[in-house]
């Protein structure tokens, strides 16, 4: 497939985990790429991948969560590689904590990058969307965004808001031809946050993966590529006439 040729994509924490592997997607189906991270090191992997698919790639190290960072890097992003077609929210973080036991610092940091990332990211690349008449944007939540679970509380409140901006920016940026949607990944294994759920996990007392894998009806932990496909898809014209939805990439485990 080549549903992307001569396309532009930003992807947010492409320097690792899910991110990488969307990037490294979008670029399989001919879209050129561009990352914001805030680690170098992974972008610079991630963009080797890119580059050996003959696409362009150009990175930048830029904090989401800080609105002038985010858009100084888009810019500079920007200006090497054209406007942007497609954009995707994926930088997050996990902090683990009972409700009562959540410190106000990790709650702040936790909404300021996995909810306020997205809306900056939402604020510096859609209005050029909307002035050019189309685009198409995927937001990273989780299924988490759609129901709390123990000592998930304030990242489900996270993913929760970014499934409330879908919903609304999706209704309000439609007539524009802008399409906006959502995937909820599951329990998606191969990554730093999954490795780092799992450890905190651990020190919570609470099932890690492996223990949860007869819980998931097709019995199997998700990979990174299962969420770059359905993201490709979204980002694709094949999803014409899908905006403000939130698909859940779980193996069952979710079917709302
Ligand atoms: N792994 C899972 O099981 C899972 C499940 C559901 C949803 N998700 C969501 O998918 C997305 C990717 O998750 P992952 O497992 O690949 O995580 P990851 O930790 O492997 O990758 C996240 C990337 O985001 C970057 N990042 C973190 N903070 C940033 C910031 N402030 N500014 C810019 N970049 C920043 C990191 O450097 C990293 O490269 C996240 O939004 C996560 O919440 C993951």
């Amino acid at each position: 497939m080549r549903g992307l040729s001569g396309k532009v994509a930003l992807v947010t924490g492409g320097g690792n985990g899910i991110g990488r592997a969307i990037a490294i997607r979008l670029a399989e189906e001919g879209a050129d790429i561009a990352i914001i991270d805030v680690h170098e090191a992974g972008m610079e992997v991630t963009a080797a991948s890119v580059k050996a698919l003959g696409r362009r790639c150009e990175v930048a190290y830029g904090d989401v969560g800080d609105h002038q960072a985010a858009a100084r890097a888009t810019k500079a992003l920007e200006a090497k590689l054209g406007t942007f077609d497609v954009l995707v929210n994926n930088a997050g973080i996990v902090r683990m904590a009972a409700v009562l036991d959540t410190r106000p610092e990790d709650w702040r940091e936790t909404m300021r990058i996995n909810a306020e990332g997205v809306l900056n990211m939402l604020k510096i690349v859609v209005p050029g969307m909307v002035q050019r008449g189309g685009g198409r944007v995927v937001n990273l939540s989780s299924w988490l965004g759609k129901a709390g679970r123990p000592y998930f509380g304030m990242y489900a409140a996270s993913k929760a808001a970014v499934l409330a901006l879908t919903q609304a920016l999706a209704l309000e940026v439609a007539p524009h031809g802008v399409r906006v949607n959502a995937v909820c990944p599951g329990l998606i294994e191969g990554t730093p946050m999954r490795e780092s759920a799992e450890a905190q996990s651990k020190a919570l007392g609470v099932p890690v993966a492996k223990d949860r894998v007869q819980t998931i009806p097709l019995r199997r932990t998700g990979t990174p590529e299962d969420v770059a496909k359905v993201v490709a898809f979204l980002a694709s014209d094949e999803a014409g006439y899908m905006t403000g939805q939130a698909i859940n990439i779980s193996g069952g485990m979710w079917q709302h």
